[in-house]
């Protein structure tokens, strides 16, 4: 009955195994210095002409390349900039995603600077102009972080309009409000009006992938910030950098290691090695993909879900389109759907290439009988099989 005295005396692998976590925000940000650079020179007037302007900025890039932790890092490094000069600057980063609604999103930004504000009562105009009314009278300028807002434009709402317009059409006002938006790509602006679309796309800053050679930076960062020496080797994290490129995701990479050295320690091994890691990176489907799937039409879902069903059965590592087509005509057959056109299925598959789902292999480009082979190469077959089956279900549609 000793369990847990029995696990205190084992030595443990970690320094800290926190450290990994995904929201664990690290004092350094190897390869994001250009990025904080030229946030700090956007912002830099907040300081130097406090209220003059208001800011708004667009953040785009893949998931998993650190845009939230550099705009974190940022909000730290502009709170303690503006503190040591007595100017009030707040941060506020709201994750639209988690926040869902305009309503929520508003509430959560003014309950961050007024902590005795009421829950309940007021319209989103109401606390739009109560947010202005105190930033006023406390001579405070916010800079709120919109994370994930695509989250909030999908459903129509008007807060990035409101947002996008305050002090707007009044001159020699005081500036109380700056806004950094972070979305994945710019598709999703397309349903916003033009005059927010240009507001918002003046100042873009598009983040890049990460190279193998910066994820292998930042996962040796990372690791040396969470385990004890020499627990992990340099070819190990070599091996980890190969199975995170792919997607470059970098949460994955993180999340290997965590796993590789829980494995490890399970076996009490003094350090991780190779059937650790590979252990380690089996059973994981990739977050941006997670994220992918999510919003992903039933349509294109079915038919990822015949290309999964196929590669399983056939056991092979490639599986041809016609023989994709024949699956998902069967899974269409049986919900009593008509199934898209040859085409339209050729988009999708392209649309899965850039999502990092598949690799094609085209033999020959020929629009009639178009000869390609389709892998999936990162992801556990079962383990998606079972994503789309249980995200088909959300949506009502058992297979
Ligand atoms: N340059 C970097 N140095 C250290 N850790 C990083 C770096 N870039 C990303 N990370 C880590 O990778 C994970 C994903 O980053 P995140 O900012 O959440 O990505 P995004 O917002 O682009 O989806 C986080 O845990 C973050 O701490
Ligand atoms: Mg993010």
């Amino acid at each position: 009955m000793e369990y847990f005295e029995e696990l205190l005396k084992k030595p443990s692998l970690f320094l800290d195994e926190s450290r990994l976590d995904m929201n664990y925000i690290p004092d350094n940000l190897p390869h994001r210095e250009k990025e904080l650079s030229l946030l700090s020179q956007l912002f830099l007037t907040l300081l130097t002409n406090p209220n003059s302007i208001s800011r708004k900025i667009l953040i785009t890039g893949k998931t998993g390349i650190g845009k939230t932790v550099t705009v974190k890092i940022f909000g730290d490094i502009l709170k303690k900039a503006s503190a040591k000069r007595n100017i009030c600057v707040k941060y506020v980063h709201v994750n639209c995603r988690k926040e869902r609604t305009s309503y929520k999103v508003l509430i959560k930004i003014i309950r961050l600077i007024n902590k005795k504000f009421p829950k309940r009562g007021y319209s989103p105009q109401d606390l739009l102009e109560n947010l202005i009314e105190f930033l006023n009278k406390q001579n405070i300028h916010i800079l709120i972080v919109l994370d994930e807002l695509s989250y909030l434009i999908n459903k129509g709402e008007d807060l990035i309009y409101l947002l996008t317009r305050i002090n707007d059409d009044a001159a020699n006002v005081q500036q109380r409000v700056s806004i950094i938006g972070i979305v994945r790509d710019l598709s999703c602006l397309n349903n916003l009006d033009f005059s927010t679309i240009s507001t918002l796309q003046r100042n873009i800053i598009k983040f890049s992938n990460y190279s193998k050679k910066q994820i292998f930076d930042i996962l040796e960062y990372r690791a040396q910030l969470s385990l004890k020496e020499n627990v992990i080797s340099k070819d190990l994290i070599k091996m980890i950098v190969e199975s995170t490129y792919g997607n470059g995701d970098i949460r994955y990479g993180l999340n290997i290691i965590w796993k590789a050295a829980k494995i490890a320690e399970g076996r009490d091994l003094p350090f991780i090695n190779n059937e650790c890691v590979r252990l380690g990176s089996q059973e994981l489907v990739p977050f941006s993909t997670l994220d992918v799937l999510k919003y992903m039409a039933s349509q294109k879902l079915f038919f990822l879900l015949a290309i999964v069903k196929g590669l399983e059965i056939s056991k092979m590592t490639e599986i041809s389109f016609l023989e994709i087509m024949k699956r998902y005509n069967i899974i269409c057959e049986n919900l009593g759907l008509k199934p898209r056109s040859n085409s339209q299925l050729w988009n999708y598959l392209q649309e899965f290439k850039r999502e990092s789902i598949v690799l094609i292999n085209i033999l020959s480009e020929k629009i009639k009988g178009r000869r390609a082979l389709i892998q999936i190469p990162e992801i556990n077959l079962l383990k998606l099989e079972k994503i789309i089956i249980e995200i088909l279900k959300l949506k009502g549609i058992n297979i």
